[in-house]
């Protein structure tokens, strides 16, 4: 007794049309999608494998995720902040991935607001790794607090950890990359970097001077051959909102709404890998709002000028 004496006419009929509008778009769709993504590793190991990277702020959030992303790839991650202890963690968890052929990470303590600290550290990778192929100037601090109640000691705090640290960096790893011909120099800003909230004056301001900073490294390093990108997401859901500092210079210690429903690091890192492999110069990764408002900083200012004051209004 075969089942095809169970199935009449009709139900082959039917089974026919499934297989023929169905079945088979999903398995011809299902293999597009396993060999683009093939071609799509490959592209990225290609690019990356062996590469050192240097990743500041690598102990949480978007530059912990990024740490993951590019080792997984083959790169020799340098793993830099303030806190060994966290380093040591995600080196660890790094290592427990037993991703063959890809070099130990190394862990470098970094205080990117003291500028003191930045050509030593510089110098103790080249003679460490030999070489640094991408900068990933990620490293940053957050600000919560109106202009009135924030001292000007916050505002430096700030401009120095996010600006002039990632500058300062920059600036001690270009010589060798100039005189290589190759190099791949990256900014995480933020959306604050092209527009400005109320109560986040001094981030916005450290933000919006790296863009400016990028855009003309951009420009003076292209006969060098060395490539400048900036990532600018939204909401991440991160630790950026705990460790922001309020007008006093504590922590805000808050995890904000909009950070707790905002991306992924992990969804964010990759994006990030994918703007250095295709040697992107912009990448915006961000939510419906902060769109719309660039959109209206931009081309209707009035208007946003009157929600921002609006809403400065409701948060004072
Ligand atoms: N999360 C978001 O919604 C969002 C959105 C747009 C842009 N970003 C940007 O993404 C970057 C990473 O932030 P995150 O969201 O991942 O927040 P996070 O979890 O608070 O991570 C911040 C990282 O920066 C490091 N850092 C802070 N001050 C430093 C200093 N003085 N010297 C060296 N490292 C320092 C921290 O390490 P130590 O404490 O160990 O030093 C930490 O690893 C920042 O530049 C932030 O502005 C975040």
């Amino acid at each position: 007794m075969s089942v095809i004496k169970f199935i009449n006419a009709s139900d082959a009929k039917s089974l026919n049309w499934y297989l023929k509008y169905i079945g088979l778009p999903l398995s011809v769709g299902f293999i597009m999608y396993r060999l683009c993504s093939q071609v799509t590793n490959r592209k990225r190991r290609n690019a990356l494998q062996g590469k050192v990277v240097v990743i500041t702020g690598a102990s949480s959030g978007i530059g912990e995720a990024l740490a993951h992303v590019f080792y997984e790839y083959g790169c020799k991650v340098v793993l830099a902040s303030r806190r060994r202890t966290e380093l040591d963690r995600v080196k660890e968890d790094l290592l427990s991935k037993k991703i063959p052929s890809t070099e130990e990470p190394v862990v470098c303590e970094l205080d990117l607001s003291n500028l003191e600290q930045l050509e030593p550290f510089v110098k103790k990778i080249y003679d460490t790794c030999g070489q640094i192929d991408i900068l990933i100037n990620n490293g940053g601090v957050s600000h919560r607090g109106s202009i009135l109640h924030t001292t000007l000691e916050v505002d430096k705090k700030i401009m120095y950890t996010n600006y002039f640290g990632s500058v300062g960096l920059t600036k001690a790893v270009l010589p060798r990359m100039v005189e290589k011909k190759s190099g791949h120099v990256v900014f995480v800003s933020s959306v604050q970097g092209l527009i400005a909230i109320p109560d986040r004056s001094a981030y916005a301001a450290s933000k919006h001077a790296l863009q400016a900073f990028a855009d003309s490294l951009r420009s003076e390093m292209y006969q060098h051959k060395i490539d400048v990108s900036v990532v600018s997401p939204g909401y991440v859901k991160t630790a950026v909102s705990l460790n922001a500092l309020n007008g006093s210079g504590e922590n805000h210690a808050v995890m904000d709404k909009s950070t707790a429903a905002g991306f992924t690091p992990e969804y964010v890192a990759m994006k990030i890998l994918d703007m250095v492999v295709n040697k992107d110069k912009e990448l915006v990764i961000s939510q419906f709002l902060p769109n719309l408002a660039v959109f209206l900083r931009h081309s209707v200012p009035s208007l946003y000028f009157w929600v921002m004051a609006r809403r400065a209004n409701i948060t004072n």
